[in-house]
This record gives structure tokens, C-alpha cells and sequence, in this order.
């Protein structure tokens, strides 16, 4: 498993769990180091014991050689970043690249090399090419194996999965059987479970990622902008979305209203699939406003904040529950609080903010001027307005009271629609939230 990170690390491990014996090649100094001694860099819930336990089995090891790692190995997985490039919004395949020039050197005979990260629609007839040019004696097939799992649930996402899709190039007869038996070997616990493990070509597995992340982006976006509607014309958007959601067609997740989805995959990946779309001249139009509507609405946001402390945040104190894109992961990746903290402080309002795994991850990509707090109820102190930017179980438990005591206004602005309006309104609340009535 080549890539260490949030992907690598959980599928690496997940396999060893399965029952195949892994060795995960990182080469971020810390990431390594970390994961030697026991430690694992990323917030992840459930993901230390199961690390420990495969480990202790003698099925897990981690290291930077990739020629020591490869040796006699069925397959390499790639799972290494593919970043939205700077301008274009196309994903940056430079780290996919670098890491199969290394893998077609070091390998020391038949390699199945399967690309898990997320890859534009080519990548893998590409990778095939860059193999071809750097070991012309070398017998290698080429997979891609997208991942769905979701940070946070990412242990559950891999071992009980509602699909498993693998790319294979049909165009190599031989090479496809075999490529295929491996992965049904590796997949085995998922089929004895009766995943749906569906077979295509490269293509199509390159761009079944993309679209699923997309459908997804443009549904949230949905709702969002149902959400606004609501709060123009009075309506409710809770029994909207749970209303259009009981209908199978629909399905009800993924229509709850946020300040705009973040992470590391919607945003670049959306951008990506608009680009892909374009390059192709088939222009993604859906998603193209998606990207746009997304952008725009985390912005609104921030402007929203402002109108409702009365215009003017400057001097004012703004306590912020949830820092990072979503709750139970410490991953700040194009996370709403980075544009909606950003046009506050740029306003003039000092922000105590509070986030029970990213207060880290946060400081390096926030104002400076924000100050961290120890717990959610410090926030509240001296604060004029409240804002709940990410949806972590221990702020709907918070107590009403408790807010109030501390703070100096009486204003709550709930960006996740984790409190009842009424509840809030009983506690002496000015309280607005996302497409509800106030
Ligand atoms: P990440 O940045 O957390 O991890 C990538 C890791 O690869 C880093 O630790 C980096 O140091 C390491 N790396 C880079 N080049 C290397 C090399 N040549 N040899 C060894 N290690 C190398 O990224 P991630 O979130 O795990 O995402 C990886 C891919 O998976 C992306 O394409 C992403 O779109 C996709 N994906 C991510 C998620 C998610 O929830 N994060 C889910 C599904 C798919
Ligand atoms: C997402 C997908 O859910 C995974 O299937 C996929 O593998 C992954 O991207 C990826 O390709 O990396 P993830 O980014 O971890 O997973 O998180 P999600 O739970 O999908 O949330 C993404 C964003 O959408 C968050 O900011 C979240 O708050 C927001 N969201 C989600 C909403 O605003 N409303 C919703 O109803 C659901």
C-alpha cells in the first residue's frame, strides 16, 4: 500500500484485518514515525486498535522503502493524494506518477498495480504507459479499485461497504483474469458477505468515483438551496428533505442542510469531474453549478453571521462550536469554518472557537487571532453570538443554560440545525438556524 494517509492507512489496515499481510510505504517523516511507534496521525474512531492488533499479528508493517515493501507482493495499491491543481481544478496526478515511476523500478517481477486513490478518467491507461517507459521488460497489469469509505466511518465504510467496484483493462485477455483473481482473493471476506463486487473497464471504475462523489456534492447543494427557499416562503426543510427522502427513488441521506459541504474529496472532486467534463467537451453542467453554488453559499454564510449581529461584528466576540468539514475526524480540508472565520476576523470579531479533534489541524490554517478554547462551553464566554459550524454529538447535548450564563448576547446562529428553534426560543435565544422557521 503505497500512501500512509486517511485512505492508505485504513484500507492497509483493513486488509490485514481480512487476513492479507500489508506493508504500508509512507514517506512523510512524521506520518512514519508516528505509525512505528504505535501512534496513528490521523483522528480516526476505532482505526489504533485495529492498527495494534494487526501489528501485533505480524500481518501490518510500515516503512519507506518501496522495493523492500514490493518484493514478491500479489499487488500494490496506490493511495496516495491527488490534490486539486492550482487554476484548472483538475486533480494533480504528479504523487500518483512519482509513486508508480518507483514502483516499476523496484518491482522484481509480476505486478498488479491497483490505483485506490481517486484518478481522472485516463489515469490508468496513463499509468500503464509510464510503467511501459520505465521497465519495457516488466509483465504488469493495471486496476483501478476506487474507495468510498467516509472519514469518521471509515472502518465500517471498507469491512461492510454497499459496493466494491474494480477496474480492469479489458484490452489484455490474460492479464485480466489474473488481475481479476487477485482482487477476488483480497475482496473474499466481502464476498462471503454479499457485497456487490462489480467488474468494469478502467474508465468506467475512474469515472463511477467521481460521479458517486458528485451526485452526492449536488444533492447536498439540493437541499441547501431548498433550505434558503424555505426560510423565504415559511417553510420547513427538515420535513421537506425527510419527506422528498422516504420516497426510494430519492433516499433520505444526504439532504441535511449545512453551510456548505468541505473535506477533502467533494470539493476537489467536483472541480475535477467539471474539468474532466470539459477537457472531454462534455461539460458537466450540474456540477459545474454545484461548484459554484457551494463556493458562493459558505461566503453567504459568513455575510449571514454579519447581518444577523446587526451588520457590524467589529470588537464583537463570536464563539464557534466545530472547526473542522464534519464531525469525528480532525481533518480540515476545505472546511466551512476556513471561509466563514476568515470574513469574520477579516470584519473585525474576535473569535473563540472549539472543536473536540481539529483545534490542531485548525491552527494552521486559520486567522491567527482565533483563540482556542478548552471546552465547548468556554466559547460562550463573553460572546455576543454563537455559531455551530460542524455537528458534533457533544453540542446538541450542550445545555442551554449553560451558553446563556456565559455569554454577553443572546444570539445563536445554528449552521447545522442541531437545536429545536422552540427549545432555544424557551431558553430566551435569539436563535436562526438553516431553513426553518424562527
Ligand atoms: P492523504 O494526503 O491523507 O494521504 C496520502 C499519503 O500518501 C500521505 O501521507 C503522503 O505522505 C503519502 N505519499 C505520497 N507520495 C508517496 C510515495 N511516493 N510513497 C509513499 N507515500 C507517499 O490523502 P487521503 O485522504 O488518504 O487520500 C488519498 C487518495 O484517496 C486521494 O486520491 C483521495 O481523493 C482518495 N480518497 C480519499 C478519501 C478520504 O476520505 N480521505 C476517501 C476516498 C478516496
Ligand atoms: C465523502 C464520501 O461520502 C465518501 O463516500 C467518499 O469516499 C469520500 O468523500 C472521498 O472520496 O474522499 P467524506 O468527505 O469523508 O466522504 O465526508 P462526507 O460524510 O461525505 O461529508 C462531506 C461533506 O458534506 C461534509 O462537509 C459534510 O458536512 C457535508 N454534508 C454531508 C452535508 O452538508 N450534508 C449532508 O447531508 C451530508
Amino acid at each position: 500500500m503505497i500512501g500512509g494517509g486517511y485512505v492508505g492507512l485504513v484500507s492497509g489496515t483493513c486488509f490485514a484485518e481480512f487476513g492479507t499481510d500489508v506493508a504500508i510505504v509512507e514517506t512523510n517523516p512524521d506520518r512514519l514515525a508516528a505509525l512505528r511507534e504505535g501512534r496513528i496521525p490521523i483522528y480516526e474512531p476505532g482505526l489504533d486498535r485495529l492498527v495494534e492488533d494487526n501489528v501485533a499479528a505480524g500481518r501490518l508493517t510500515f516503512g519507506d522503502d518501496i522495493a523492500a515493501a514490493i518484493k514478491g507482493v500479489d499487488a500494490v495499491f496506490l493511495a496516495v493524494g491527488t490534490p486539486s491543481r492550482r487554476g484548472d481544478g483538475q486533480a494533480d496526478t504528479s504523487y500518483v506518477h512519482a509513486a508508480v515511476k518507483q514502483v516499476a523500478r523496484a518491482a522484481d517481477g509480476y505486478t498488479l498495480i491497483v490505483t485506490k486513490s481517486t484518478v481522472p478518467v485516463g489515469t490508468g491507461r496513463e499509468i500503464a504507459r509510464i510503467v511501459r517507459e520505465t521497465r519495457p521488460d516488466l509483465d504488469f497489469d493495471i486496476a483501478s479499485n476506487p474507495e468510498f469509505l467516509r472519514e469518521g466511518n471509515a472502518i465500517q465504510d471498507f469491512m461492510r461497504p454497499d459496493r466494491v467496484i474494480i477496474g480492469i483493462d479489458e484490452s489484455r485477455p490474460g492479464g485480466a483474469t489474473r488481475a481479476q483473481d487477485i482482487l477476488r482473493r483480497l475482496y473474499r471476506p466481502l464476498y462471503l458477505l454479499e457485497t456487490p463486487i462489480v467488474f468494469t473497464g478502467l474508465e468506467t471504475a475512474e469515472l463511477i468515483k467521481y460521479s458517486a462523489n458528485s451526485f452526492l456534492a449536488m444533492k447536498i447543494t439540493f437541499i441547501n438551496e431548498i433550505a434558503d427557499l424555505c426560510e423565504k416562503v415559511g417553510a420547513n426543510v427538515t420535513d421537506v428533505a425527510r419527506s422528498i427522502g422516504l420516497d426510494g427513488r430519492i433516499g433520505k441521506k444526504f439532504l441535511h442542510p449545512s453551510p456548505g459541504f468541505g473535506g477533502s474529496c467533494f470539493p476537489k472532486d467536483t472541480r475535477a469531474l467539471t474539468a474532466i467534463g470539459r477537457k472531454a467537451g462534455s461539460p458537466v453542467r450540474l456540477i459545474e453549478t454545484t461548484v459554484a453554488v457551494n463556493e458562493a453559499r459558505m461566503q453567504a454564510m459568513a455575510e449571514r453571521i454579519i447581518a444577523f449581529a446587526g451588520g457590524d461584528v467589529r470588537g464583537m466576540t463570536i464563539g464557534v462550536l466545530g472547526l473542522t468539514f464534519k464531525p469525528e475526524t480532525d481533518d480540515m480540508r476545505e472546511a466551512a469554518s476556513i471561509t466563514i472565520l476568515g470574513q469574520l476576523d477579516g470584519a473585525g470579531a474576535h473569535i473563540r472557537a472549539f472543536d473536540p479533534a481539529g483545534m490542531e489541524t485548525a491552527r494552521a490554517v486559520l486567522p491567527p487571532g482565533v483563540t482556542y478554547c478548552g471546552d465547548a462551553v468556554a466559547v460562550a464566554e463573553g460572546a455576543d453570538i454563537v455559531v455551530v459550524l460542524t455537528e458534533w454529538n457533544e453540542f446538541r447535548s450542550l445545555s442551554p443554560d449553560k451558553l446563556k450564563k456565559r455569554m454577553k448576547g443572546r444570539r445563536i446562529a445554528d449552521l447545522r440545525n442541531i437545536w429545536d428553534p422552540q427549545v432555544m426560543r424557551e431558553a430566551g435565544f435569539e436563535y436562526i438556524s438553516l431553513g426553518r422557521p424562527e
